[in-house]
């Protein structure tokens, strides 16, 4: 049997996937701080609705909403227009979780509940019949539960309901540096998740370089190296023919 395939729409990462990813299955996008986490998830899922006419769902728990949109539009995506198609939801998880008033729509009112999230995510799944969903940081989640083995069972369950409710999802994961292998914080995540996408930004010399690795694709072969990506005025491009060491 082959498992369906869901295309991400970033130029040259479908082909190191061969194909894209499993539609329906979580996934984890690890790496240090500006390796482009947030670039490469806002992408997938803009994709989604722009090429694909996949409504998606943004759960943002590190940036305010509005900083979010302001900071897209410097690649041209414009979150409010998609917003006001019914097409994008943003979950807005930081403002709370910092003392702050919000304004938005769909608002996460603790600092963090499993249950609420979830409830949440089903009563926009009722609005919009999303198909793609992106939850930046799983790493805020791991701190405010602050208990490892909470935490894993936590994160099975937004992994395993954003699956039943139909959606394809890329979580994201800060690590300090992905010296030593380091594919994430809690030394958790990546277990949780049906495959695990490393992008590295690497000193060598006096530049650094931007990898990107398929580190686990669950169901699916994959591009065992590290291919080289940059990071361009309409968002990242990956270098399927190069490697990067
Ligand atoms: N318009 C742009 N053109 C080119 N490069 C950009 C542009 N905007 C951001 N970048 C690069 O992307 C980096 C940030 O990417 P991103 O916000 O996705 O990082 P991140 O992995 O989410 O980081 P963090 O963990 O701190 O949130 C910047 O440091 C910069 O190098
Ligand atoms: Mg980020």
């Amino acid at each position: 049997m082959t498992l369906e395939r869901i295309p991400t729409g970033i130029p040259g990462f479908d082909e190191i996937t061969h194909g894209g990813l499993i539609r329906d299955r979580s996934y984890l996008v690890t790496g240090p701080s500006g390796s482009g986490k947030t670039i490469f998830v806002g992408q997938f899922l803009v994709n989604g609705i722009e090429m694909y006419n996949e409504p998606g769902i943004m759960i943002a728990t590190e940036e305010r909403p509005q900083h979010i949109r302001e900071y897209f539009s410097t690649f041209g995506w414009e979150l409010e227009r998609l917003e006001d198609e019914n097409m994008l939801a943003i979950v807005d998880a930081t403002s709370t979780k910092i003392g702050l008033p919000s304004d938005e729509k769909y608002i996460d009112i603790r600092p963090f509940d499993t249950r609420s999230l979830i409830d949440q995510i089903i009563n926009i799944q009722d609005e919009i019949g999303a198909k793609r969903a992106v939850l930046d940081s799983t790493t805020s989640i791991g701190f405010a539960i602050n208990d490892v083995s909470k935490f894993r069972i936590e994160l099975l369950k937004i992994s395993t309901t954003l699956e039943i409710l139909g959606l394809t999802s890329l979580l994201t994961c800060e690590v300090l540096s992905t010296e030593g292998d380091q594919i994430s914080r809690f030394g958790v995540e990546n277990f949780v998740v049906e495959g695990t996408i490393v992008l590295y930004y690497t000193k060598t010399e006096n530049v650094r370089v931007r990898g990107i690795e398929i580190f686990k694709l669950r169901g699916s072969d994959h591009s065992k190296k590290i291919h080289p990506f940059e990071i361009t005025e309409n968002g990242i491009v990956v270098h399927p023919e190069e490697e990067v060491y």
